[in-house]
């Protein structure tokens, strides 16, 4: 076998990645300036989460993974990274609460830019022009110079990540993620809403419960958990390119990491064996995700698995299923026997999202939440009855009060698409829809609790 490097991937079939930037030795000049860039994360940073991936492997802690399907230059404004932050603190806290174990948050944000596209044109009152790939590769504006590829975006991309990046850590350790203002952690237009009446309950309990903790001696100082957070990065390594030119050797352990995130995943729609995105996930160390569709089978899987994560270590590999709400009893629990039967070590997660997508006669796309919620909730169920630890989510969402799908206790309607539909992509959850979800998603969690203590108890 010859040895990996982070250039490997060139001389494999790659899907979705450009080819067609009018200039391709400018391209390789903003790749070779970005390779000499500073790294946005540190393999120190990696290895954490991956060693918290692995207690998520385990049945010990449970992962949520969120944010947009697509970021933009146009909305980037610490406002809309604020509300993210907060939206997923918020649904992090429900869900410790119900699980009554910690949480790992992973955002999809500070480099999740480049999009995978189900056809290479779009076409608008009989006009045809290339489909938009995202701000990293050409512009979402419907004209023929915007769709044409441009290696620059690769650069202003960087830039966006680490200015997010710095604002997140700011919002992490600065003071703003401390427990003790989780009151205060309520979006605006959310206030009245059941969700926060719900979820100002829970704040409720945990104040009192952090009272009785520092009468006992347990405070922010002695515990900095209390006082700050850990929010880890993600976005799917579409691009290879810029993901190469990210990738260094670590000097701790002397391995390849892709400093461009924590956490890289591979799509459904890039995940052949001999393909470009699969080896190169396969050579970095970082933690790492794929994501398993109903056209998955458990033999391609297996194979995936020993090429991913040969060592079967914990935390390495999670499984992000996106079957559809109608699919998931189908294809699960094959997937789940068959890793089960091999003895493989991964994170199951469920991403409701990207199976359960269509169009409204009005032609917007949206998702409506029942469905949502239906996949969730089978993944949850037959995992549990296979033994196996229901272990994340993987969300599409967005702390502004948008109207993209369809649903939820304060009703989105059909009709109310157009009045807020500011996504980029793909439709993503309100803040009221996400926070609404986390405490379905965290009652079935409390459920398991109480039926496995009634178990040991019996
Ligand atoms: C996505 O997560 O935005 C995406 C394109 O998903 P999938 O690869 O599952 O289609
Ligand atoms: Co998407």
């Amino acid at each position: 076998m010859t040895k990996w490097t982070p250039s490997n991937w060139r001389k494999l079939p790659a899907k979705h990645i450009p080819t067609d930037y009018p200039d391709l030795d400018k391209l390789a000049e903003i790749e070779a300036t970005l390779s000499g860039y500073p790294p946005l994360v540190f393999a120190g940073e990696a290895r954490r989460l991956k060693q918290r991936l692995g207690a998520v492997a385990r049945g010990e802690s449970f992962l949520l993974q969120g944010g947009d399907c697509a970021e933009s230059f146009r909305e980037f404004h610490p406002d809309n990274l604020r509300d993210m932050f907060r939206v997923l603190m918020q649904m992090a806290v429900v869900l410790t609460y119900g699980a009554g174990k910690p949480v790992v948050k992973v955002g999809r944000i500070a480099g999740q830019f480049g999009k995978p596209r189900s056809s290479a044109v779009e076409v608008r009152d009989g006009v045809e022009l290339p489909s938009y790939r995202g701000d990293n590769i050409n512009g979402m504006d419907f004209n023929e110079k915007s769709r044409i590829p441009n290696p620059k975006r690769l650069l202003k991309a960087y830039g966006q990540s680490a200015s997010t990046l710095n604002l997140l850590r700011a919002f992490s350790t600065g003071g703003y993620a401390d427990l003790r203002n989780i009151h205060d952690w309520t979006l605006g237009f959310v206030a009245g809403s059941e969700q926060t009446r719900k979820y100002q309950e829970v704040c409720d309990k945990i104040s009192d419960a952090m009272e009785f903790m520092q009468a006992c001696g347990v405070t922010a100082e002695t515990t900095p958990q209390m006082s700050s957070t850990e929010l880890y990065t993600s976005h799917e390594g579409l691009l290879l390119g810029y993901e190469q030119a990210m990738t260094r050797i670590d000097s701790t352990s002397g391995r390849w990491y892709d400093t461009s995130a924590h956490l890289l995943w591979i799509g459904d729609r890039t995940r052949q064996l001999d393909g470009a995105h699969v080896d190169f996930m396969s050579g970095i160390e970082n933690p790492i995700a794929m994501k398993c569709g109903p056209t998955m089978e458990p033999d391609d899987l297996l194979r995936l698995c020993d090429k991913l994560n040969p060592a079967n270590e914990a935390g390495r590999l999670t499984l992000i299923c996106r079957f559809g709400h109608d699919k998931v009893g189908q294809h699960l629990p094959n997937l789940a026997r068959a890793i089960e039967r091999a003895g493989k070590t991964v994170v199951w997660s469920c991403d409701p999202m990207h199976g359960n997508t269509l169009k409204t006669a009005s032609g917007y796309k949206t998702r409506p939440f029942d469905r949502i919620m239906g996949e969730v909730k089978s993944f949850m169920d037959v995992l549990h009855s296979e033994n196996l630890w229901p272990g994340g989510v993987h969300f599409e969402m967005t702390g502004q009060n948008v109207t993209e799908c369809i649903g939820g206790a304060i009703a989105v309607r059909e009709e109310d698409l157009s009045s807020r539909y500011h996504t980029h992509c793909d439709p993503r959850l309100n803040a009221d829809q996400a926070l609404e979800l986390a405490f379905l998603i965290s009652e079935q969690l409390r459920s398991y609790r109480v039926a496995n203590s009634a178990r040991l108890a019996s």
